[in-house]
């Protein structure tokens, strides 16, 4: 287990396994924290990275099916590349597109205002979106929240990143249940479970004839990226 990260989350004593049960050890009280006065956790690069997948977010956003591809480049500026892979909507769900973010991470350091970064795939751009890793155990799950506006709690939101790609609602419940108890961002039993496994970018729903309009919409999509689309 990750001590110093535990450490640096302060409130809580946690052990999560996925298959097994989940121990919560609270140990100041029931104190939730806003994602604008937490802290994001000092992170082992080598660990954290590789296929995340979002099985949960609140409020619910506009992407589904969503893969986080994290890979440790050796440099010492934009060490870290992001690609963020969903489908583009739900009438086209084989559509898939994949946005891109490079960021300094300095590993196994605690970042305290979190990453604040824009995703790319020209001409598109995600909104400037303040990111915190609350808490990792690397081989089940990641809880991550963020926002917008530091001062708007409404444009904040929580992310249950997941190893599993579709993990049981048994356990998606007791995830959710551990990220209710980490921050505000998270609802315990509520959250929005995000689409994941056979139906993403599933092939068989696309028709040959469809292609070229499917193209048109993928560049609308990149062209009207709106200001509520914040992945990872
Ligand atoms: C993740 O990203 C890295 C770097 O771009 C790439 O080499 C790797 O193939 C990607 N993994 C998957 C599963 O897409
Ligand atoms: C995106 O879709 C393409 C084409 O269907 C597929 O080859 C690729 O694996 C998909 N990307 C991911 C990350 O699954
Ligand atoms: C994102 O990164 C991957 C891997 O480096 C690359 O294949 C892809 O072209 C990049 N996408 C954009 C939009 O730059
Ligand atoms: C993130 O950075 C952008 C660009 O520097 C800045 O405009 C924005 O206010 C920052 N966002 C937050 C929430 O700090
Ligand atoms: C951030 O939110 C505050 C109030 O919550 C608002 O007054 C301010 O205009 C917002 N800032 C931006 C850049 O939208
Ligand atoms: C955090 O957000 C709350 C609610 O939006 C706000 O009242 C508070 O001032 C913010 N705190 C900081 C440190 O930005
Ligand atoms: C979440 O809800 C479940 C079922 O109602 C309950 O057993 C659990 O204690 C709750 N977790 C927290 C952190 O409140």
């Amino acid at each position: 287990m990750v001590s110093s990260s535990t450490n640096a989350l302060g409130l809580l004593c946690i052990l999560v396994f996925l298959q097994g049960s989940i121990t919560i050890q609270a140990q100041s009280g029931d104190y939730v924290a806003l994602c604008n006065v937490t802290t994001s956790i000092a992170v082992d690069l080598n660990l954290f990275s590789g296929i995340w997948w979002e099985v949960a977010r609140q409020p619910s956003g506009i992407d589904f099916c969503t893969e986080v591809n994290i890979t440790v480049l050796d440099k010492t500026e934009d060490n870290v590349l992001i690609d963020t892979t969903y489908a583009v909507s739900p009438d086209y769900p084989w559509v898939n597109q994949t946005m891109n973010a490079t960021i300094t991470v300095e590993n196994n350091n605690v970042a305290e205002d979190g990453f604040n970064f824009t995703y790319w795939n020209p001409p598109g751009y995600t909104p400037y979106t303040v990111y915190k890793v609350l808490y990792t155990d690397y081989t089940d799950v990641a809880f991550l929240c963020g926002y917008t506006n530091q001062t708007d709690s409404d444009t904040s939101f929580g992310i249950i990143l997941a190893r599993d790609r579709t993990p049981t609602t048994e356990a998606l419940n007791k995830l959710e249940s551990l990220g209710s108890s980490i921050s505000s961002n998270f609802l315990n039993g509520t959250m929005s479970v995000i689409t994941q496994g056979a139906s993403c970018y599933a092939p068989s729903g696309a028709n040959p004839s469809t292609i070229i309009s499917t193209l048109l919409i993928v560049m609308s999509l990149i062209l009207g990226i709106s200001s509520d689309r914040q992945i990872i």
